[in-house]
């Protein structure tokens, strides 16, 4: 059975397609370029918004992972036209990469593809993750690596990190097994952390300083901007680290435990894995928060 991975060479669709092939299925990855090289046994150009690429994606494929590209903020006109041709051409299961608190609310894009997703008919789960931890290796790294700090408007308020490898692995365990359809999952960390441990945990893995400055809103803006941050990310950023100042990212679930079996990955576990994204010679892409 071939499972279609979107946005496979993303923080998140990369581990699916990995924990996918390690279950035995046949991997399809939809990508920008199918150039791209990863833990896949096919690569198909796809974009959301190209309907010529859609065909030759959906055909043949059973399950799906599915993610919203943080660059479609419109999922209405750049994601349902696709996803609708995709139910057409046989595609019975997708798995959403939706966000903590999704449900409750509608300005957020995977609101509403969960609302479709609930009426199409599909068999659906939504794992709706907290934040990534891999944000502080990806997003926030080269200010960490340049500059020793991380520059938020999170001011004191505790955000429950989750290391995207948990994310996906809960998501390939939704498209493989059969337990879970109709069921929404919240995968978080076992500890909630203010933006000054995680900076104090970098810290200690570097072995040099490393701080975390509480920026306004106006700063924030700025400084987004000047690392190339385009207007509407820096905005969609900037709301999201704005519910984490008012203490509404911070709700721990038990989710991974219970379905995985073994606690979640915990921060310093991740800073150790990934500490090479902060060391001077690495130059990483940095990627999108949202
Ligand atoms: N970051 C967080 O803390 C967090 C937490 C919870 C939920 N989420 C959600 O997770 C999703 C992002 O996942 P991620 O972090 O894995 O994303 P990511 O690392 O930014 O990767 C995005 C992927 O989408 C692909 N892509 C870009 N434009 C596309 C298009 N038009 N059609 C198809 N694919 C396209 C990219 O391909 P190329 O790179 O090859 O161009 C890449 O594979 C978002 O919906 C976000 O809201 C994020």
């Amino acid at each position: 059975m071939t499972v279609l991975v979107s946005g496979a060479t993303g923080r998140a669709g990369w581990h699916v397609a990995r924990f996918l092939q390690e279950r035995g299925h046949q991997v399809r990855a939809a990508v920008p370029d199918a150039g791209a090289t990863g833990p896949w046994d096919e690569a198909v150009t796809f974009s959301f918004t190209d309907p010529a690429t859609w065909d030759a994606a959906f055909t043949g494929v059973d399950r799906m992972f599915l993610m919203r590209p943080p660059q479609i903020g419109n999922v209405k006109r750049d994601m349902l036209p696709a996803l609708e041709r995709a139910r057409q051409l046989g595609v019975r299961r997708m798995v959403l990469l939706s966000l903590q608190g999704a449900e409750h609310n509608p300005v957020v894009p995977h609101h509403d593809l969960e609302k479709w997703l609930r009426r199409s008919g599909l068999e659906w789960t939504f794992v709706r993750a907290a934040f990534f931890m891999q944000n502080l290796s990806t997003t926030h790294a080269a200010d960490i690596r340049e500059h020793g700090r991380i520059l938020l408007p999170a001011g004191r308020g505790r955000t429950a990190f989750v290391d995207v490898r948990d994310v996906a692995e809960v998501a390939a365990l939704a498209l493989d097994g059969d337990g879970h359809v109709g069921q929404a999952y919240t995968p978080t960390g076992s500890r909630p952390l203010t933006y000054a441990e995680v900076a104090d945990l970098i810290a200690a893995e570097l072995g040099r300083p490393v701080r975390y400055v509480s920026a306004g809103p106006l700063r924030y803006l700025r400084s987004a901007r000047a690392e190339g941050m385009a207007w509407g990310m820096a905005l969609v950023t900037l709301a999201l680290y704005t519910t984490c100042r008012l203490g509404l990212a911070d709700r721990i679930t038990d989710d991974v435990r219970a379905l995985l079996g073994r606690p979640p990955i915990d921060f310093a576990q991740f800073a150790h894995d990934e500490r090479g994204a902060w060391s001077p010679a690495t130059a990483r892409k940095p990627a999108a928060t949202g």
